[in-house]
């Protein structure tokens, strides 16, 4: 898969490609990342990326003209998903990611100061995501958990798949403990039944235990699984 990411501040990026998973799927060829510099788009000797916005208020606006070019610029004449991340946007899932995970390419819109013009929202953003609701003060956090998320759904990525396919909401539910060696830790013991080598008991456990901490945590996601059983 091939990411283009558009921002303003391209130094976020450089950690973010150089460690943990996604260095590996860099090395591996399974993603490829291009950082484009919004900036390099603009066009008067200031540099100039953002505006007043009209109608007053406070903040400022990501003028159109720079992130037409830049967005166009890494269009070319294929289809492709124009991602822009935004508090307005939908909420981000592990099913929008599985989703995402089937393109062969995409374009992230990050964007910094209070929002972009709206013009570009109308005619070349394709999605629009949101990662919370919460307010951030730029769209590459964002991108990162994006990328991160999509990163070890691709194959060749994970070395295990079944990590992938047990994750929290992969089934609609939260994911269980888990623990490793010792097995007394503390005075803190691991469940007998992880040490019982019973395959279909150890798997009954962590099902009743991740209904049990869907039904703590995220009563939401509780509710609407309930009501799936039911409906099967
Ligand atoms: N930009 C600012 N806040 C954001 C959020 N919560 N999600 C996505 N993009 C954002």
């Amino acid at each position: 898969m091939r990411i283009d990411i558009l921002t303003l501040f391209p130094g976020l990026f450089q950690n973010f490609m150089a460690e943990s998973m996604i260095s590996i799927a860099l090395k591996a060829k399974a993603l490829s990342l291009r950082i484009v510099n919004i900036r390099d788009y603009t066009q008067d000797r200031h540099r100039t990326a953002d505006d007043y916005p009209y109608g007053g208020g406070a903040g400022m606006i990501m003028k159109p003209e720079p992130l037409y070019e830049a967005i166009t610029s890494c269009l070319g004449e294929t289809k492709k998903p124009v991602i822009y991340f935004t508090p307005q946007g939908r909420l981000l899932k592990q099913e929008i990611v599985w989703n995402y995970s089937q393109e062969k390419e995409l374009i992230l819109l990050c964007g910094h100061y209070k929002e972009i013009d709206q013009r570009i929202r109308d005619t070349l953003v394709t999605d629009e995501l949101s990662i919370g609701d919460y307010v951030l003060s730029g769209g590459e956090i964002p991108a990162m958990v994006f990328i991160d998320a999509l990163a070890r759904l691709l194959p060749g990525v994970l070395n295990d798949i079944d990590s992938a396919l047990t994750d929290s909401h992969q089934n609609g539910l939260l994911g269980s403990p888990h623990y490793t060696r010792p097995p007394d830790f503390m005075g803190l013991k691991v469940p007998e039944v992880l040490l019982s080598g019973n395959h279909q008991n150890i798997d009954l456990w962590r099902q009743e235990k991740s209904v049990e901490i869907t039904r703590r945590n995220r009563p939401d996601l509780y509710r609407a699984w309930k009501r799936k059983k039911q409906s099967e």
